[in-house]
């Protein structure tokens, strides 16, 4: 049969198959996830129409301006997610404390993790913006679930996934056995399946991703890494092309698809970084490592890193293994010496 017809619903279904003990409910909490996937879309999509820009006025954890969509997506997800009786807690990032699920819902064993509108500063220049997930096995015992369910590293993982609002809509998921990529036929509301196992092309083309205009703030590792790649800074390199969405979701899709590095460093302003190590970092970095890549915070594996708090931030190294590896010898002060 023709791959395109194999819509997300069959595929969950056919890696559950292959699971003896699956018992379903992870299959229910990933379609659930795009059936808010498909709201978020419609709005998205037609965001530049309807009154859903602009500023609410009002700041989130961060102290970021919060987009209306921000809010619309998150709310999207919660409602999409909280009454299927596969959760005991969820936490977002567009909200400080746990989401508890409302007392007149079951609960379940599996905890949800979510960046319900990644590329928030990009949504009026209509350019890609993402939800991010990241979904585990509950650690502890009663109805509802806890903080420590939600600090778990990012190799406990169980599925992690993005959704991408761009010049289509794909969702990307692993659930440790690979990782597919499905876009949305808005004409029948089904994603169907365009990227089965994908794998971060070796070697990848040479493209660095990182905000430039942070240059000055970084460590002196740091500046002679991105100097490598720009081929000024005396010891070779050079031959990279710069590519910078400012979407983490669409600079990732981008790394993930054609290869490169992407980074969001430390710097002097932000000492451990700015992006969210729960809901972007971690399940990104189990989506690279399963397709052959690798995610550092500069020194530590991504997915090793034991979570202190729920909005922890962490610098981010992701892309081909040859780049990230580089990266950590830079900064290690190991000197530049490269493959190629
Ligand atoms: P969010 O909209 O969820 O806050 O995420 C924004 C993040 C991420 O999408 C992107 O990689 C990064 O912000 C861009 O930051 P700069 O604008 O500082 O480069
Ligand atoms: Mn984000
Ligand atoms: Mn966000």
């Amino acid at each position: 049969m023709d791959r395109y017809v194999v819509t997300l619903g069959r595929f969950i279904l056919e890696q559950e198959r292959e699971h003896p003990g699956a018992t379903g409910a992870l299959t229910n909490l990933l379609y659930d996830l795009t059936q808010a996937a498909k709201l978020i879309h419609r709005e998205v999509s037609k965001a530049g129409l309807v009154d859903i820009l602009g500023k609410t006025g009002k700041g989130n954890v961060h102290g970021e301006e919060v987009q209306k969509l921000d809010e619309y997506a998150h709310e999207v997800v919660f409602n999409a997610m909280d009454h299927g009786g596969n959760l005991c807690v969820m936490a977002s990032e567009e909200e400080e404390g746990l989401l508890q699920i409302p007392e007149q819902f079951p609960t379940g064993d599996y905890v949800l993790l979510f960046d319900p509108l990644d590329g928030s500063s990009n949504i009026d220049a209509n350019i890609s913006i993402g939800t991010i997930f990241s979904i585990h096995k509950r650690c502890t015992e009663g109805r509802d679930g806890s903080l420590e369910d939600c600090l778990q590293p990012g190799h406990r993982q169980v599925a992690a996934g993005y959704v991408m609002y761009g010049s289509s809509t794909v969702l990307v998921y692993t659930t440790g056995s690979g990782v597919h990529g499905f876009t949305l036929d808005p004409s029948i509301g089904e994603f169907l399946l365009s990227h089965p196992e994908i794998r971060i092309p070796e070697p990848g083309k040479r493209i660095y991703s990182v905000n430039e205009g942070n240059f000055s703030t970084w460590s002196t590792g740091q500046q002679q890494l991105v100097e490598w790649f720009r081929g000024t800074g005396g010891n070779g390199g050079g031959g990279f092309s710069h590519r910078y969405v400012g979407s983490l979701v669409a600079d990732f899709h981008r790394t993930l698809l054609y290869g490169g590095l992407f980074l969001y460093p430390a710097d002097n302003r932000n000492p451990d970084g700015k992006l969210r190590l729960l809901y972007e970092a971690s399940p990104l970095a189990l989506i690279c490592e399963q397709a052959g890549g690798r995610a550092i915070d500069g020194s530590r594996e991504i997915l090793a890193i034991e979570p202190e708090s729920l909005h922890q931030r962490t610098p981010l190294y992701m892309g081909n293994r040859e780049w990230v590896d580089l990266a950590e010898r830079t900064l290690a002060g190991e000197g530049m010496a490269v493959g190629r």
